[in-house]
């Protein structure tokens, strides 16, 4: 549920609990002056550079860069989203948090948990039905199909009968109302009035989320009538896109294996997973959601897609690709052969013949160029365009200029094209830094890192809350030049002109972005300045800044006044050669 949780709970919440008792629970930590010590637990150390401050109750790690406060730490080692941790440090806080007493959200909360019951009750009366003596063609036809009972069991399939109204009798029986039925989608209206089961004479496939929550059925004819699959509507409990059939299942083995194997079907996870191939999720057909990619993104950055050999599973592949790469996951791809699919690999030939194509699995890189070779002529001019400009969205989308450089070396070669004529091309590209569209302006990681002045600053004003007001009249937050700390300045100054609370712990919890947090967390663990040198610093900086801001405006004047050249405008030409003039003196 996306309930908005205070800040100010927030506050509460970090102030009652102990981030060196917290961490210390999952890594034993070590007394170290005034901090503690671990090794990170986040990457691979031999000597501790992980750091806990007490004082500050942030950690931070100098191997990695990790840090954070407690509701990171939680967050990142136990791979818990926001709410998640927030609801457990208030727990042991013992903080009430607004689901508890807003009475709208009481009432959306009772619905879900009434639909996972519902669904739940579904699922037994289904499962009942398939192992019914009278339903053995239902069980002969999943037999046949490779899947073993014990794999019916585990998956709880089950069977929807042939009538209009079994589901609804059953249901009414437990005492179940036909309103919330409707709301789990398992009933449909009739136009005459009255209503039926959505599912009927079909093989049930109950859906759960990672909790192993039943939100939703997938359920499959047996003959090949179309559609051969429907699915729950989306429902309260059941949103799509947004979660995989099969994650609650596979996702230790994903986190031990350290990658993913994702596949389109049902059938298509379930007879590799049978078959001992468990790091494995299905999207349920088609080109996967951004949310699904953070979800798996929890438990691995590497992923194999395995998409039918069919165009829509190309285009499916295709699409999602440009996403995981945006999200900085590791593609690589397994081509099948046209009309083949995991499923029918796997019984046809063995699971070992997967596992063996897993290995050789192809970069993106490879198996894009490979789809596009078939669909444009890579001898002449215009399919070499063709081809290039498809290829250059997706190397555009890589954040790293080096596997950039990499790629573009490997394009030139395969079209025969030097490589300053894609690099021209890739130029025309708009810049892929930064800004996206999902959430708004979004820093990726920057290799340049921060400039110096702008982190001292912050590290002073976060250590001084007086600076503030100081340098809130000497500079505006626009006047910082990168994005993550002119969002910090400006949450700093929004905070201190409200009276409120600028401890690093809890300034996080305004800001969203990662890196921005990462920041604060790393300029409170840099060196401490003497009192005296302090004030000196502090000019200094404020200085360096402004400079800065002179030379970025002055840039920018510059850039107008070309423009104005070449279009002529006398008028404007005057009056920003005017400004510049102005600019220089103040520089002087
Ligand atoms: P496929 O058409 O590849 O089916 O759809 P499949 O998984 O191989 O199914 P079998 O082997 O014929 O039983 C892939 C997935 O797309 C969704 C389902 O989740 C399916 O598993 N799908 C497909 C639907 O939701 N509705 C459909 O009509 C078809
Ligand atoms: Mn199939």
């Amino acid at each position: 549920m996306s309930v908005r949780i205070p800040e100010n709970l927030l506050e509460d919440i970090l102030g009652r609990v102990d981030i060196v008792e917290i961490i210390s629970g999952y890594i034993p930590l070590k007394k170290s002056g005034r901090n503690f010590k671990a090794n990170c637990p986040f990457h691979h150390e031999k000597t501790p550079s992980f750091t806990v401050s007490a004082h500050r109750q942030i950690y931070h790690c100098f191997g990695c860069g990790e840090s954070g406060n407690a509701f990171r730490f939680l967050m990142r080692h136990e791979k818990m989203e926001f709410p998640e941790a927030v609801e457990i440090l208030a727990k042991k806080a013992g903080v009430i948090l607004p689901e508890q007493n807003n009475p709208e959200i009481a009432r959306q909360v009772s619905l879900t948990s009434q639909l996972y019951k519902i669904n739940e009750l579904a699922v037994s009366f289904y499962e009942n039905n398939l192992h019914a003596s009278g339903a053995s063609a239902f069980r002969d036809y999943l037999l046949n199909r490779g899947i073993k009972l014990q794999t019916i069991k585990e998956f709880h399939l089950g069977l929807a009968a042939y009538e209009w109204n079994s589901l609804i009798n059953y249901l009414r029986s437990k005492g179940i109302g036909l309103s919330l039925m409707e709301k789990a989608g398992l009933i449909l209206p009739k136009d005459a009035g009255g209503y039926y089961d959505r599912f009927r004479n079909r093989i049930i496939f109950p859906i759960f989320d990672i909790r192993s929550r039943v939100i939703g059925f997938g359920a499959r004819v047996m003959d090949n009538t179309l559609p051969k699959y429907i699915n729950s509507p989306e429902t309260p409990v059941y949103i799509k896109g947004k979660n995989f059939f099969g994650l609650n299942l596979s996702k230790d083995y994903i986190r031990e294996n350290d990658f993913a194997i994702i596949v389109e079907g049902y059938l298509d996870f379930m007879i590799p997973y049978q078959e001992g191939l468990n790091n494995i999720v299905a999207s349920q057909g088609t080109a996967l959601t951004l949310e699904q990619i953070r979800l798996l993104k929890r438990y691995t950055h590497n992923v194999v897609m395995i998409y039918d050999g069919d165009t829509a599973g190309e285009i499916a592949t295709l699409r999602s690709l440009d996403m995981l790469i945006e999200e900085g996951m590791n593609v690589k791809v397994v081509p099948l052969p046209k009309g083949m699919d995991p499923d029918a690999l796997v019984r046809r030939e063995g699971v070992n013949s997967l596992k063996a194509k897993l290995q050789n699995a192809k970069s993106l890189f490879g198996y894009k160029l490979e789809v596009l070779k078939c669909r444009h002529n890579i001898k002449d001019a215009h399919g070499k365009s063709k081809i290039a400009s498809e290829m250059l969205l997706t190397i555009n989308k890589f954040d790293n200029a080096i596997l950039r450089g990499e790629y573009i070396k490997r394009l030139s070669e395969e079209i025969k094209v030097p490589e300053h004529y894609i690099l021209e091309e890739l130029n025309k590209l708009k810049p892929n830094v930064g800004v996206r569209s999902d959430e708004g302006l979004r820093v990726k990681k920057s290799s340049l890192g921060i400039n110096p002045a702008e982190n001292l600053l912050i590290k002073f004003m976060l250590e001084e809350r007086e600076l503030i007001e100081k340098i809130m009249q000497e500079l505006s937050p626009a006047d910082f030049t990168d994005i993550r700390t002119a969002k910090i300045v400006s949450v700093m100054y929004d905070l201190f002109t409200q009276g409120k609370n600028i401890e690093p712990s809890i300034l996080m919890n305004y800001l969203s972005e990662d890196d921005a947090s990462q920041l604060v967390c790393e300029s409170m663990f840099m060196p401490e300045l003497l009192e005296q040198e302090r004030e000196k610093a502090v000019n200094d900086c404020i200085a360096r800044i402004k400079v800065q801001r002179l030379k970025s405006q002055r840039e920018h004047l510059h850039i107008q006044i070309k423009s104005a050249q070449s279009l002529g405008d006398e008028q404007k030409l005057n009056s920003l050669i005017k400004e510049f003039h102005n600019l220089i003196k103040k520089g002087d």
